[in-house]
């Protein structure tokens, strides 16, 4: 019996992509905050998840006032993360365990500490180091008003005036100026850096903000908010602003895709790309632009059959025109964490084990945060430990919940994040007792912890992948139950995947197929208990 293999396909298509959001994976010289070297300590764990791919969020020279997502210099390694030979040490190291390596792009903004924003600041108004970035005059008689209405997404407006009277965006905080992606230097310096990281062997970007960069000429309002801001129509969409995916992106995609494809191996870009529709979200992955972009859909969606057939029929209505694969996404370093967003306590960690499980037997890739395998729920961290921008930007709840450094053995802070014992090092987010319950060390005792699960999941999808077809089938079953089937290929078994959303239990025992992995089916009875999933052989 042959199967299909693996190798037919570039390993983007298929992959468990494991995201390290790197200041709260491991901490390798214990001053509290993660690094590279912690995660080179920690690759034989990333190796035993079974994943395919690693994704590291930034650790660029970077003031760390959006945590890396500011970075003042795109080709150095920030100090309090290590530097290039720990990155280099670091990527030999998971290239030899077979894992690839994604690192993120952040080309919408700098800090306001890059090189070029000094040199802009200094230079003054109509200077051309100012054309690298949006500077623009106010409004108002004395010009004292911001160029238009536009608000930060992190909270307040858009724009901050600097000493000689002229104004600069920022979409998102004060310190992330925009680049002025109509000056060719821009996309040339962005070209250079692709290559910087290429050259050192990187299998891929994660582009942030993908959908930005380009602004629509002569920056308009926003049809729908007042001159200060304030939203006065609430109806409107708010992917349909005058800076988001417009059209001018694309261009730049391309340019990268033939970067990306004059290397060897199979280098991909996967885009940070919130849009309005499937039709747009498509454009983004045209067979000459992004290999992959996020599908967010499942993030704010509640734990419902409905919800979850309307999330995979968009996402196919969204990459199947184009032929592109799909992705799946339970949640990042973004949003709240999954247990707490499905209800929180016994309930949120069914709910998240059963879409981890649906989410693997889907075709495409999926990407899984740190801590989702250890079901971590989000963290109530206190007013005065917060440190995300939008927090401190009064632009929403903040992001901290989801970012305290991961808990890795031991009974007290630091958990084994850091080298030093309980006391003697302060993590940059408190972790709270609690977190000891959810440890690794304590996980990896019980082969039925959430830990053991998603491994073994992840096992049993790299061993099942190959010999599954591309597509899927949606089969009748319960309303409140989702259920669909991939194929075998080449003479290999088909899959299938139960989702029981509903409240009672539902009767599976007539599909008649070996079960491969439940969370959880009732021991003997064939019954699948609400709140979980289920794997057949068919
Ligand atoms: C990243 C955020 C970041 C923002 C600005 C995003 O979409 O995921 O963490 O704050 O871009 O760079």
């Amino acid at each position: 019996m042959t199967f299909a293999s693996d190798s037919r396909l570039p390993w983007w298509r298929n992959a468990v992509c494991y995201q390290i959001y790197v200041r709260s994976f491991a901490d390798g010289d214990g001053d509290g905050i993660g690094d590279i070297a912690g995660i080179t300590s920690r690759l034989d764990y990333l190796e035993g998840l079974n994943v395919d791919a690693l994704w590291l969020t930034p650790f660029y020279r970077s003031p760390q006032a959006d945590h890396g997502y500011d970075v003042a210099d795109y080709r150095d390694v920030d100090p309090l993360f290590g530097t290039l030979a720990d990155f280099d040490e670091m990527l030999a190291g998971a290239h030899d365990r077979g894992l690839k390596v994604i690192v993120d792009l952040v080309p919408n903004h700098t800090s306001a500490e890059h090189a070029w924003f000094q040199e802009a600041l200094a230079a003054g108004r109509g200077s051309r180091a100012r054309d690298r970035y949006k500077f623009s005059d106010g409004r108002g008689p004395d010009g004292s008003e911001p160029p238009n209405n536009w608000q930060s997404i992190f909270g307040g407006s858009a724009w901050t005036r600097v000493d000689d009277g002229q104004w600069y965006l920022h979409l998102f905080d004060s310190s992330q100026p925009d680049l002025n992606w109509d000056d060719p230097e821009v996309g040339d310096e962005f070209e250079s850096i692709l290559r910087f990281w290429l050259d050192r062997g990187v299998d891929g970007f994660r582009v942030d903000v993908a959908h930005g960069l380009f602004k629509a000429s002569g920056l308009p309002d926003v049809a729908g908010f007042g001159p200060g801001g304030e939203t006065l129509d609430a109806t409107m969409s708010q992917w349909d602003r005058p800076y988001w995916d417009q059209p001018g992106v694309h261009d730049v995609y391309r340019r990268w895709r033939k970067v990306l494809d004059s290397y060897p191996g199979d280098r991909m870009m996967i885009g940070e790309a919130w849009v309005g529709s499937p039709e747009s979200m498509a454009r983004y992955v045209r067979p000459d632009e992004m290999h992959q972009v996020f599908n967010f859909h499942w993030l704010s969606t509640p734990f419902s059959a409905p919800a979850l057939r309307q999330v995979i029929d968009e996402t196919y209505a969204a990459v199947g025109p184009v032929g592109a694969s799909p992705t799946w996404v339970l949640s990042n370093h973004d949003v709240v964490r999954t247990v707490t967003h499905y209800g929180g306590g016994d309930l949120g960690l069914s709910r998240a084990k059963a879409s981890m499980l649906t989410m693997l037997a889907l075709p495409g890739s999926a990407y899984v945060y740190q801590g989702e395998e250890l079901g971590l729920p989000q963290v109530d961290v206190a007013p005065e430990d917060r440190q995300d921008p939008t927090w401190l930007r009064g632009g929403g709840v903040g992001r901290d919940g989801c970012r305290v450094p991961l808990p890795w053995s031991g009974s007290e802070p630091p958990f084994g994040f850091s080298p030093g014992g309980p006391g003697e090092v302060r993590t940059w987010l408190p972790q709270p007792e609690w977190f000891r319950e959810y440890t690794v060390e304590h996980q990896s005792r019980d082969p039925y912890s959430t830990l053991g699960f998603l491994r073994y999941a992840v096992a049993r999808r790299r061993g099942l992948v190959g010999g599954l077809s591309g597509s899927i089938e949606m089969l009748e079953r319960r309303d409140d139950v989702v259920a669909f089937r991939r194929a075998g290929v080449d003479g290999a078994p088909g899959l299938i995947c139960v989702v029981n959303c509903g409240t009672t239990d539902h009767v599976v025992d007539d599909l008649g197929a070996p079960v491969v992995l439940s969370a959880a089916l009732a021991e003997g009875t064939g019954q699948l208990l609400p709140n979980s999933a289920a794997w057949f052989l068919a």
